[in-house]
């Protein structure tokens, strides 16, 4: 961007990739749009259905497409992936250890689901979905970590782990089916309720921190 010509810091133009500035408190503008510098980005995303978290999609566009091009450059990744129909909170970083952190199964990073379901939820199913359900091709029951009804058909999911289509396949081990997904919630940082789908926003040093505390506090 610097060789094309496409960055001013502090109203000049700067075309020379090995230019130092001084970081504290630096602005600087690409093709006119102003950016804070950031060693590192954290971001936040309210993903709409129909997007794909892949870079190489198959059916629909992707979730990359929703970011201003200097964060794609910059080669932010989303920290675990939704399924294309699911709507709601995802991480993207280009923080690798942080991403390998809240990502990794070690650390357990409480993740919250609106669960809206065909069929009303029952106090058997909610009571299996807490003392653990085997998946289909998985030999190790699973549990949830907290199961809350809202209504008959909609209930919140906290669950330990990200496996792969977790809560639809935990809803279908208890002979129901999940017909809307969001993601409501990741360890402390829950999705602001001003926050539109499709939209994105940097991560303020308070979530920061509450994420990575609640993180430490999870191997305690
Ligand atoms: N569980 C699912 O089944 N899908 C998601 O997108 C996330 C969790």
């Amino acid at each position: 961007m610097l060789r094309n010509g496409e960055v001013t810091v502090n109203g000049q133009l700067c075309d020379d990739p090995g230019a130092d500035f001084d970081t504290s408190n630096l602005h600087f503008a690409i093709n006119g749009e102003s950016w804070p510098y950031k060693e590192r980005s954290y971001l936040m995303l309210n993903k709409p259905a129909n997007y794909e978290c892949s870079h190489k999609t198959q059916h629909h566009p992707t979730i990359y497409s929703l970011l201003p091009y200097p964060l794609v450059a910059r080669d932010v990744q989303c920290i675990g992936r939704l399924d294309e129909d699911t709507t709601g909170l995802i991480l993207l970083s280009d923080d690798g250890q942080f991403i390998h952190r809240m990502s990794s199964p070690k650390w357990k990073v409480p993740k919250v689901y609106e669960v809206t379901t065909k069929h009303a939820v029952d106090a058997e199913q909610m009571a299996a979905l807490l003392k653990g359900v085997q998946l289909v091709d998985d030999p190790a029951t699973i549990a949830a970590l907290a199961c809350t009804q809202i209504s008959e058909n909609i209930i919140h999911l906290t669950l330990a782990e990200g496996k792969y289509h977790q809560v639809k396949r935990m809803l279908a081990a208890v002979s129901n089916r999940v017909e809307g997904l969001k993601r409501l919630r990741i360890g402390a940082l829950q999705l602001p309720d001003d926050l539109p789908e499709g939209e994105w926003r940097w991560l303020d040093e308070a979530s920061l921190l509450a994420l990575n505390t609640a993180e430490r506090n999870s191997t305690d």
